[in-house]
C-alpha cells in the first residue's frame, strides 16, 4: 500500500447531488459534462491504469455489453489519469491482440476520459489515498437524465466490478421512478416489487384486511407483482 501524503480534504459527493460539472478530452472527443448527456442515463466510472490485467477484462465486459445499457437509455463513460495517447493505444491492443473468455476484437466505442491533472477524479472522489494517491479506485456512478447522481459504488484496485449488478441497478432505478415502488434484496426483473407504506390507519387497515391485490406481510411491507414485461414496455421501450 502507499504512503498517505496527500492532505487536500476535497468533499466527496453524494447520491441525491447534482453531478460535479467538468469539460474534458476523451478517445471519442471533447464532451460538456453532464450537459452532453441530458436526457439519458450514464454510468460514469473511473479505473486505476491502462494497460493492467483487471482493467483489462473490465473493459471488455463493460464493451460487450454496452448495447444493453444503450437500450436501457444509458450511455457509458470511462476515466482514468492516464493520457489520450495511452489510452488509444490500449484500447487498439484490447481490440487487436486480447482474447478473453470468449471476447474478442472487442472495441471501445464508449468515451474514456484523460485525466492526467486528477481534475475530475478528485471532483469525483475517486481517488483514495489510503488505496492509491496516484490512481483512481474504480468508482461508479449512476446519474439520472436530469444530472442527479443516483447511485455510488467504490471497488478497490485489486476487484474488478460485476458488470451484471450494474446493469440490475440501472434498471432497479428506472423501475422504481417510473412505477413509484421500492425493490427488495436481492430483486430481479419479474420478481415482486413494494408499494409504498400505508400512510393512514384506514389504508393499513385495508391492506391487512386483503381487500387489495397485494401480498402484505405486515401493515408496512407489503408487495404486488410486476411482470419482466410491464418493465420491458414501460422502462426498456419507453419512447
Ligand atoms: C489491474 O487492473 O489489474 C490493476 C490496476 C491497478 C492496481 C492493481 C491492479
Amino acid at each position: 500500500m502507499e504512503q498517505n501524503i496527500n492532505t487536500e480534504i476535497i468533499p466527496m459527493p453524494r447520491i441525491g447531488d447534482k453531478a460535479p460539472v467538468f469539460k474534458a478530452v476523451t478517445t471519442q472527443g471533447d464532451i460538456d459534462f453532464p450537459k452532453d448527456y441530458k436526457g439519458k442515463w450514464v454510468i460514469l466510472f473511473s479505473h486505476p491504469a491502462d494497460f493492467t490485467p483487471v482493467c483489462t477484462s473490465e473493459f471488455m465486459t463493460f464493451a460487450s455489453m454496452e448495447k444493453m445499457f444503450n437500450k436501457a437509455n444509458c450511455q457509458l463513460v470511462g476515466l482514468s489519469v492516464d493520457g489520450l495517447y495511452s489510452h488509444i493505444a490500449w484500447l487498439r491492443t484490447i481490440k487487436e491482440k486480447i482474447e478473453y473468455k470468449g471476447m474478442k476484437n472487442v472495441e471501445v466505442k464508449f468515451p474514456l476520459i484523460e485525466d492526467i491533472k486528477m481534475d475530475v477524479a478528485k471532483a469525483y472522489g475517486m481517488i483514495q489515498p489510503g488505496e492509491s494517491n496516484t490512481k483512481a479506485v474504480r468508482a461508479v456512478f449512476f446519474i439520472d437524465p436530469k444530472g442527479i447522481i443516483r447511485t455510488i459504488i467504490y471497488y478497490p484496485l485489486s476487484l474488478g466490478r460485476n458488470f451484471k449488478e450494474l446493469y440490475r441497478i440501472l434498471i432497479g432505478l428506472q423501475t422504481a421512478d417510473e412505477f413509484n415502488v421500492a425493490l427488495p434484496a436481492d430483486w430481479q426483473p419479474g420478481d415482486d416489487v413494494i408499494v409504498p407504506t400505508a400512510g393512514s390507519c384506514g389504508v393499513a387497515k385495508e391492506r391487512m384486511d386483503n381487500e387489495s391485490d397485494m401480498t402484505c406481510y405486515d401493515w408496512f411491507f407489503c408487495t404486488k407483482k410486476m411482470s419482466k414485461q410491464n418493465i420491458e414496455d414501460k422502462v426498456l421501450n419507453k419512447k
